[in-house]
């Protein structure tokens, strides 16, 4: 997504692939979603084609890639095979993110440091494309490091540990959290990366992180798909817009 200053939204719509998969059919529709998505005014869709296909299909890319006028942010493994359709579809962004197979969503970040020569060539071809990279990284100083001498672009900073905190009512990890988060934006910021940040973001727990100066994309999906189940997804993504705006003004 092209930087101009304004705090963006990226949905993710993963979750509508789960519910559809879940019955193995073709409703609801991931691709309907993605539009309607646009419509309501996030500012890019985020997808994440898991390496067991567990939600998103190569399908439902295919289709994004072709539907979609927002740019698609494409969350995948760091492995030859993702890194070869991502070079096929050249998606606006791509996010490299770590994958266990036995773990329900992502559950940390990529652990860049200790693999900085592999993901430095990993990353080349995808640059060269024209992709911005993107890494999703705990908010730590040592990875935020080693992201920006590989050559990544954007960093995602992880906010689901700040968002657990909050949702056990652990009111001192919660800040901690959310200082860490704080001072490792600027940080990132300052040595010259573009700052997102996500995962598990609520409308209770997304002004603190959208007031950041420095973070310019959120990137929003499991809540947003539940929320929608009550609310429609068009006035869902308006709601977390209207916070959004409002954390960034006020
Ligand atoms: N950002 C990244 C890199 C993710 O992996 C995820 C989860 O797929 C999200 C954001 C969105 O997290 P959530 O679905 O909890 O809002």
């Amino acid at each position: 997504m092209p930087s101009d200053g304004k705090l963006r939204l990226g949905v993710n719509i993963d979750h509508v692939a789960t519910v559809r998969n879940a019955r193995g059919g073709a409703y609801p529709d991931p691709l309907r979603a993605a539009k309607l998505a646009e419509e309501a005014g996030a500012d890019g869709i985020t997808a994440h084609l898991r390496e067991d296909r567990r939600h998103i299909s190569d399908a439902d890319i295919d289709g994004l890639m072709e539907v979609l006028t927002v740019p698609l942010n494409f969350e995948m493994a760091a492995t030859a095979e993702m890194q070869a359709i991502a070079l096929r579809h050249k998606p606006h962004a791509v996010c490299l993110v770590p994958e266990k197979r036995e773990e329900r969503t992502t559950e940390g970040g990529l652990e860049v440091a200790r693999e900085e020569n592999r993901l430095a060539h990993y990353i080349a071809p995808l640059r060269e494309a024209g992709c911005r990279v993107s890494i999703f990284i705990a908010a730590d100083k040592r990875q935020i490091e080693a992201a920006h001498r590989i050559g990544a672009e954007v960093i995602e900073l992880h906010t689901g540990a700040y968002c657990d905190a909050h949702a056990e009512g652990d009111v001192d990890t919660r800040d901690r959290e959310l200082e860490g988060l704080r001072e490792m934006s600027a940080y990132a910021h300052a040595l010259g990366l573009e700052v997102h940040a996500g995962h598990g973001l609520t409308y209770d727990t997304v002004q603190p992180v959208a007031a950041f100066p420095e973070v310019m994309e959120l990137n929003i999906g499991h809540f947003l798909i539940g929320e929608s189940i009550f609310l429609g997804l068009g006035p869902a993504i308006t709601e977390m817009r209207r916070l959004m705006d409002e954390a960034r003004d006020g």
